[in-house]
């Protein structure tokens, strides 16, 4: 749909309006028009010029720099520099058909004044837009559900006191009993287990660790589980992904081929992993990810946040020849787009052509955002102290040197191919060999942004950067901060801008990302749509258990861990996913979470979960990205390439998102292709292979080694009739036309690792 919105937004630029775009104003310029200038034109214009007077004589106001230079019906008032040009001052000389004011004539020295103002440029620091906020009428805006402040609610009453483990369940409760209804009972222990390892490391529990959590009656022993699943490094590659859903973590581009793929960006996908093991407060996390690089001087080792940066500094890159222009905003619409939908739950990019049409953020605004972008680049940064950074440099000086040295050379001697050129090419050549091979190894960098030139934007009318409107000054979104939030106006403005997303008065920050951690666990948001909180949105199930959330959420410190503990030691959370009749028929889409939903496992923890039952995962952490088809890669999912410019066949099939853009959610498909992969794949035959090999060896007679494998792939023992039919099967005849080269007991394998009960979490 964007495209086909640009086509049209380039159909209708055919108008190209002057550049607009003005450096910042220098102080002198701004003292001399506040003193000299401003008053005349307030006192002798604006009473026929004026938004705010509601007159626009000649279709001219002259309350914003904008205004004067679009001007009225004859043209712009101001040529900045070009008094002789300057419509305005022709008018105030009264030596022309129009004489302005229209009765009386200025002073002698006003008129000078306002000539020599414009021979300065026309500084002028009005650069609001009055009429386009007046749109907007803000103190109704701000009264939607989602941009109101967040406020700790009075806990519900509840009927069945003996229920709720926490107050979170005491809201579940709440509800549900206005409905009529009453919540299932709890999950056995079994399924318990098995669902908050899944859901806290995206792997199986071994059945070591169901044996220790069936056999301890401590009332605090599910909250050690907990704990012990925290505390584990695959809490953090399990949680790792879903944020990189949302930041649409990739490594390569989709849209051009002339950039190279960023080859660290494994450091990225890295950091993140770390910072959410060592449960990093979500709001460091957000500021990191915008301006890892500006908050350096508070922290000794800052260098190594800078992988942080990934956030922004993996984003698309689009193809610039035709229309670079074009490529650049549609670069800076990425940024907005990911910042937006991910810390915010807004689609500010909505308000890039037009204001937007549902939520209050006028284009004006997105262009405020584009403008910290805009004034900042994509750079490579060396994740290690400034004093190694310099020796390397220094150290690689001699190489840089005879680099030139050689190609200057190559350049000279091209024409002439003489004897005694191509002898001394050949020495140079050897020479830098020898010094690569000395020189240090390359340093760890971080694919980040850094500051450029600090510059406002001003307006793309209908998108399109030819045609520039109203000046956007850098600043926050107007409906979350006052009607005139203040300039950013440190460099780019990112670190401004990352504290005003971070801030605990920031309504959107801690309700989002309370909602998306909810979401991941339970299959759904009590915003059903992450990353949208706006009008276009799905309103809260539960406003006030998310506003409950928030509040603690941000009172424990931004806590990821907190968040968890909160939600799994619920007794919402640890209900079967059983239904019963009464509430299925009232509540079959389960938003009222009487009962807790079945899910399917994402295709990185079925993955995972393969290659752990069948003995063969490779739990080594982090560092450079493995291609997922490379033979025998046997790492967790979260370590494999993912490209935008082709995504991995097996990524795809299994519902792996699209890394061009944010992601809110997985989406569930079902597939004939799903169930071929599962037949005929040479990985799903080799973990079928290595289970039957691993259980073969483990246990001594089929009998046992059934159990084993039952409680390997599904937690639990097999039943009795589970178990004869194991025997008989495994005990047949073999029917060569049926083997493929399998074993029978490979081939029971392939079936119990092919079964639904491996895929679904209960
Ligand atoms: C009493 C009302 C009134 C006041 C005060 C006034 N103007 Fe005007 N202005 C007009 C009207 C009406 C027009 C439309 C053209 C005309 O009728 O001459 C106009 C037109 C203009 C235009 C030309 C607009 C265009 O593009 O056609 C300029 C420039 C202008 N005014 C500047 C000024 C300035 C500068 C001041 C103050 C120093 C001023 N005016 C004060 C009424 C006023
Ligand atoms: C690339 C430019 C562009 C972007 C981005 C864009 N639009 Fe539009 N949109 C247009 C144009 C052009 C029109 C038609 C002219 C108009 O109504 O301003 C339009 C019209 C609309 C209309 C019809 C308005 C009416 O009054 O009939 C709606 C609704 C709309 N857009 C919603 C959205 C939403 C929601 C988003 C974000 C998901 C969005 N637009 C993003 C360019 C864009």
């Amino acid at each position: 749909m964007r495209y086909a919105f640009l086509l049209v937004a380039c159909a209708v630029a055919l108008l190209v309006a002057p550049s607009l775009r003005a450096a910042d104003p220098d102080t002198k310029g701004v003292e001399f028009f506040e003193s000299k200038v401003r008053p005349v034109l307030v006192e002798q214009c604006y009473k026929c010029h004026s938004a705010q007077t509601g007159k626009a004589r000649g279709n001219l106001t002259l309350d914003t720099r904008a205004a004067l230079l679009k001007g009225g019906d004859t043209g712009p008032a101001v040529v900045p520099g070009n008094p002789e040009k300057s419509l305005l001052i022709a008018a105030v000389r009264h030596d022309g058909d129009l004489k302005m004011p229209p009765k009386t004539k200025l002073p002698d020295a006003v008129v000078k004044d306002l000539r020599r103002w414009v021979e300065m440029g026309a500084p002028d620091p009005r650069d609001r837009a009055p009429a386009a906020v007046s749109n907007i009428d803000w103190t109704k805006a701000r009264g939607f559900w989602s941009f109101r402040p967040v406020r700790k609610p009075a806990l519900p009453s509840v009927k069945d006191a003996s229920w709720p483990k926490s107050d979170t369940d005491r809201f579940i409760l709440a509800r549900l009993e206005a409905e009529g209804l009453h919540p299932v009972a709890a999950a056995d222990r079994r399924t318990l287990l098995r669902r908050a390892t899944f859901d806290l490391t995206g792997l199986p529990p071994t059945p070591d660790e169901i044996d220790t959590f069936l056999h301890d009656d401590s009332p605090d022993a599910f909250a050690k589980v907990v704990d012990r699943l925290l505390k584990s490094p695959q809490y953090g590659e399990r949680w790792a992904r879903h944020w990189l859903d949302v930041a649409r973590y990739a490594e390569d581009q989709a849209h051009t081929f002339a950039v190279k793929p960023n080859t660290e960006a494994f450091r990225y996908r890295d950091w993140v992993i770390d910072a959410l093991n060592a449960d990093m407060p979500y709001d460091l996390f957000v500021k990191r990810q915008i301006a890892a690089d500006l908050m350096e001087g508070n922290e000794p080792d800052g260098y190594k946040q800078r992988a942080a940066l990934g956030f922004f500094g993996l984003g698309a890159q689009y193809y610039k020849n035709s229309d670079a222009a074009r490529a650049a905003a549609d670069e800076l619409d990425d940024r907005i787009d990911t910042l937006g939908r991910g810390f915010l739950g807004l689609t500010v990019s909505c308000a890039r052509c037009h204001d937007h049409k549902f939520d209050p953020i006028p284009t004006q605004d997105y262009y405020s955002l584009a403008g910290v972008f805009y004034s900042c680049k994509l750079a490579d940064l060396p994740m290690v102290p400034k004093a190694e950074a310099d020796r390397y440099a220094d150290a690689k000086k001699p190489v840089l040197e005879a680099d030139r040295k050689l190609k200057e050379l190559e350049k000279a001697e091209k024409s002439k191919a003489t004897t005694e050129g191509k002898e001394r090419i050949k020495g140079l050549k050897a020479e830098l060999e020898k010094l690569k091979k000395s020189a240090p190894p390359p340093l760890p960098m971080a694919h980040a942004l850094a500051d450029a030139t600090a510059t406002d934007l001003h307006v793309y009318v209908r998108g399109n950067p030819a045609q520039q409107g109203d000046l956007a000054p850098r600043r926050f979104l107007r409906v979350l901060s006052g009607a005139e939030p203040p300039r950013f106006t440190k460099g780019s403005g990112r670190l401004e801008l990352a504290e005003a997303i971070a801030s605990k008065d920031n309504p959107l920050t801690a309700r989002v990302l309370v909602n998306r951690v909810w979401a991941w666990h339970f299959g759904r948001g009590l915003v059903g749509t992450p990353s949208n909180f706006g009008q276009l949105g799905e309103r809260p199930t539960h406003p006030e258990l998310l506003d409950d959330l928030a509040a603690r959420f941000v009172e424990n410190g931004w806590s990821l861990k907190w968040l968890h503990r909160e939600v799994l030691l619920s007794a919402t959370y640890q209900q079967s996913s059983e239904a019963n009749v009464k509430s299925q028929a009232a509540d079959p889409d389960n938003r009222l979470l009487g009962r807790m939903n079945r899910r399917r496992l994402e295709v990185e923890a079925w993955r995972d979960s393969l290659l752990a039952v069948s003995g063969q995962l490779d739990r080594s952490f982090g560092g450079p990205t493995v291609d997922l088809n490379a033979g025998q890669n046997r790492r967790r999912t979260v370590y494999c390439k993912v490209s935008r410019h082709e995504l991995n066949g097996l990524l795809r099939l299994f519902d792996f998102p699209d890394a061009n853009i944010t992601s809110e959610r997985r989406t569930e498909t079902t597939v004939p292709q799903q169930q071929l992969f599962v037949l005929n794949s040479p990985f799903f035959v080799g973990q079928a292979k290595a289970l039957a090999a691993r259980v073969g060896a483990e246990e001594r007679d089929d009998t046992a080694r059934v159990r084993r494998a039952y409680l390997l792939a599904y937690g639990r023992p097999a039943t009795d009739a589970e178990l004869l039919l194991a025997l008989r099967y495994l005990g047949g005849k073999d029917d060569p036309s049926e083997r493929n080269g399998l074993t029978r007991w490979e081939r029971y394998a392939q079936a119990l690792l092919a079964m639904n009960e491996f895929l679904y979490v209960d």
